[in-house]
């Protein structure tokens, strides 16, 4: 099964639209509600970083019986430093974003933490693609998913 969702460039009210929706999805298909929770805040942080980084993009997102796999596309500056990026802290969201309460540098470390594989592809000027893939089978690994500060109500 394959879902598709636009994400919206600077809209922080629907920032999270995406990751809700494919909740449900989830949720009616019976996942687990831990790897439910680690696909969701990977989401969500991916869809955040479209909505305060990138001109906007689009998520798609695949389901089978073994696997989730996730591909955030957008159009935007790209990322010049992508090990930079990925380190705990690093934020280059500028002051209004982080008077929303975002910004805090941890989006993609905690990606990172919640999903078995995770790739990003970036060329500058153009955009970035982030892909994810969650597996189905509870995993021990990961039974204790970290929380998000950013992700309440999702
Ligand atoms: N889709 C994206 N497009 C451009 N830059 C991005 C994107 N996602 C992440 N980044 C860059 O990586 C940094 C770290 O991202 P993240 O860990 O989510 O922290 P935060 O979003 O709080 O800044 C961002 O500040 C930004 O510089
Ligand atoms: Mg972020």
């Amino acid at each position: 099964m394959r879902f598709e969702y636009n994400i919206e460039a600077g809209n922080f009210t629907k920032a999270g639209d995406a990751s809700s929706s494919f909740k449900k999805i989830l949720k009616q298909l019976n996942v687990d509600p831990q790897i439910i929770k680690r696909i969701v805040v990977s989401l969500y942080e991916g869809e955040v970083n479209i909505v305060a980084h990138a001109n906007g993009g689009k998520v798609i997102c695949e389901v089978d019986t073994k696997r989730v796999n996730i591909q955030l596309i957008d159009v935007g500056p790209g990322i010049p430093d992508i090990e930079k990026a990925m380190q705990a802290g690093y934020s280059t969201a500028s002051a209004k974003v982080r008077e929303m309460g975002f910004g805090a540098g941890m989006g993609l470390v905690n990606i990172q933490r919640c999903v078995n594989k995770m790739d990003i592809e970036s060329a500058p000027g153009k955009g970035t693609k982030l892909f994810m893939e969650i597996h189905l089978r509870p995993d021990e690994k990961f039974k204790a998913p970290p929380e998000s500060p950013e992700s309440h109500g999702v």
